[in-house]
């Protein structure tokens, strides 16, 4: 038995986490930063920084404790290398290694997109990750960062087939709440605010998905883009004299979120079916949202297996920088005290966890 402690500081939530032998999660905690972000509509990413500071020591201690364990019992070391902002990751990466080094254990340097799409096999999914009849496997990663179709084979080999051309998803939801006057972050606000509205009052645009009649070019076939869905809102927003009404806020929220979710999923959808997918995984922050995961769940073909990641696995979490570690322990691949952190996705081959 293996136990490898993960820590996450990419963004706004200070994470740690033990994770036995890969999938089976044994303490998961997370302190959030949004009200601290909160006043500023945004993360800051040198207050992001500091608050990582300070809740680290806390956060791994509890970690440690709810596993019901401790430094010495521990096998490795995981934490998030990048993508994301440089000033909170060096935050993680650096008492990552101190933690290491004073403990004499491995480091694993883990990708953060990567983390996303194995984190939606943890607590249960070690044998459908494992099994030849899960691929070819078509993952949806969405987030604040990220909106992007990976197309993952049964040996790991892996392809970024397309990724938004603007805006992430999560980044067009948080900013869509900004215009509605709804508190950060976005997405949440939206998907509850959109509960008493009607998603088929206003017409929102689906970019690159062909719903206008215009073909789409081949090189944007499994692109996304979610730029002239927010500027549609923004006109939506100047053009009418009641927006401080209630029922205009949650009608506006239901339409513009069904048309993010709707351009998700058809997309999503189109690629699976091009690629002969025989799952779809869907990850990341916006995973959470309640109503990508009904119209996914209701669209997904009968013959497509459909795992979208347990929600408090969606959002950012050490969970899944444990759990994708393992595979990098198992075949002894660490990582060197002098690791850097990295602010991008770099383009890559395979994924680490098959
Ligand atoms: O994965 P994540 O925690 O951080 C990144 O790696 O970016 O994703 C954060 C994003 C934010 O844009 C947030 O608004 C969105 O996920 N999000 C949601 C929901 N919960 C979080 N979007 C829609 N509905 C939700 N319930
Ligand atoms: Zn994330």
């Amino acid at each position: 038995m293996s136990l490898i402690l993960g820590i996450e500081s990419s963004c706004d939530e200070t994470a740690a986490a033990v994770v036995e032998d890969g999938f089976t999660v044994r303490s998961s905690v997370i302190a959030s930063q949004i009200a601290t972000h909160a006043p500023h509509g945004g993360v800051v990413p040198e207050l992001a920084a500091r608050e990582h500071l300070k809740a680290l020591t806390p956060v791994v201690t509890a970690a440690l404790e709810q596993a019901g364990t401790s430094l010495k019992e521990l096998d490795a070391v995981a934490v998030t290398q990048g993508p994301g902002l440089i000033p909170a990751l060096l935050v993680g990466l650096n008492f990552a290694k101190g933690l290491a080094a004073a403990n004499n254990l491995p480091l694993i340097g883990v990708n953060h997109f990567m983390a996303h799409i194995c984190g939606a096999f943890l607590d249960g999914g070690a044998e459908q990750l494992r099994s030849p009849e899960t691929y070819p496997l078509l993952a949806l990663v969405v987030s604040g960062g990220h909106t992007s179709l990976v197309l993952i084979r049964s040996d790991g080999e892996a392809s970024q087939l397309g990724c938004t051309i603007d805006d992430a998803a999560g980044e067009a939801l948080d900013k869509g709440a900004k215009l509605l006057g709804l508190p950060y972050p976005g997405g949440p606000s939206i998907q509850k605010a959109a509960v008493s509205g009607d998603p088929e009052k206003y017409d929102f645009p689906r970019p690159l998905t062909g719903a206008a009649g215009k073909a789409l070019s081949r090189e944007n076939l499994y692109n996304f883009s979610f730029s002239g869905i927010k500027t549609a809102l923004l006109y939506h927003m100047k053009g009418s004299a009641g927006s401080d009404d209630p029922q205009f806020i949650a009608d506006t929220a239901a339409c513009y979120q069904r048309a993010v979710v709707d351009c998700l999923v058809r997309k999503t959808l189109r690629a699976a079916r091009d690629t002969g997918a025989r799952t779809i995984v869907v990850a990341g922050g916006v995973a959470c949202n309640a109503e990508l995961r009904r119209l996914m769940a209701e669209k997904c073909p009968r013959n497509v297996a459909l795992r979208i990641a347990k929600p408090v696995f969606c959002t950012d979490n050490a969970a899944m920088v444990g759990g994708i570690a393992w595979h990098s322990f198992r075949r002894k691949e660490f990582s060197p005290l002098n690791a850097d952190s990295f602010a991008r996705l770099p383009r890559f081959v395979r994924v680490p966890f098959i």
